[in-house]
């Protein structure tokens, strides 16, 4: 992974005043065969979707972010058709792993989009990695840790978002809740330890969400493809409609935020599915 921090200030002029526009788009769960399904759903189809609709209406864009769950068959092809398909968006992307994806290979196939720290102005985004090898659950390793860390510290007066995979509080979904991350804690160290965090956002739960930790906003967004229903205690599929979040960063630190659907209709989710 490149952990020297990317800049990005090609597109604007007075860096302390300026606005940035950054979108997040989360758990793709692609294949290698673009007709495979995921709960009767088509990955394939509504990631193109989702990126039509951004295409159509947030042109204006500083950079992408994936937020993990990238594959959902851990094939090389599926990550080569994530790169292809975010070509048609005028921004560069930036990826980091979920609990379903194969970090080696989003490394091969698309190096330049695992940056660890984007700096836009006088703010910088943070990308850790939660997944813990051959589970569902996440955990911030002492290195994740430590680039956190290091990032604030190197960085005082730069507004910073982090985004990682799983969620650091419990959402009042029993199995969800089961899956999160598992080491708050020492997350909430490293927070409490600085006064430049304005935010954060992940991805893992399928759905929106606002809520708080350690006294900040975080934010989780849908998915590109099924949506998981809020507040179940077992598996379950919700009908709403894919989506994806837009990230406004102004200069004195204000962080807007809010998520955008597509399709007017519920989701055709085989419901018959136990589980993901
Ligand atoms: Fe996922």
């Amino acid at each position: 992974m490149q952990c020297l921090p990317v800049e990005l200030i090609q597109k604007k002029q007075t860096m302390n005043t300026a606005r940035f526009r950054v979108l997040q788009i989360t758990d793709p769960h692609l294949f290698a065969n673009s007709g495979s399904t995921l709960m009767g759903i088509n990955t394939s189809v509504t990631l193109d979707e989702v990126l039509a609709k951004i295409q159509k209406d947030y042109q204006e864009l500083d950079c992408l972010l994936v937020t993990g769950d990238l594959t959902h068959d851990d094939s090389e092809a599926s990550y080569r058709h994530l790169k292809e398909k975010l070509m048609a968006i005028d921004a560069p992307n930036y990826w980091l792993p979920g609990n379903h994806d194969q970090p080696h290979l989003m490394e091969a196939i698309n190096p330049s989009a695992m940056q660890k720290q984007i700096i836009l102005g006088n703010w910088q985004i943070v990308l850790l990695n939660t997944q813990v090898a051959g589970k569902i659950h996440g955990y911030l390793s002492e290195t994740e840790l430590e680039l956190l860390d290091s990032c604030l510290q190197q960085n005082p007066d730069r507004h910073t978002l982090l985004a990682f995979h799983h969620h650091p509080a419990p959402i009042n979904s029993r199995w969800m809740d089961q899956i999160m991350l598992e080491n708050p804690d020492d997350l909430a160290r490293i927070i409490f330890r600085h006064n430049n965090i304005r935010g954060i956002i992940h991805g893992h739960v399928h759905q929106a969400r606002q809520y708080r930790f350690c006294d900040l906003p975080v934010m989780a967004t849908p998915s590109t493809c099924v949506q998981f229903a809020p507040g179940a205690d077992e598996f379950l599929a919700d009908t709403r409609q894919p989506g994806f979040r837009v990230l406004d960063f102004f200069p004195n630190g204000q962080l807007e935020s809010h998520v955008v659907r597509v399709r007017q209709e519920p989701m055709n989710v085989d419901s018959k599915s136990n589980g993901y």
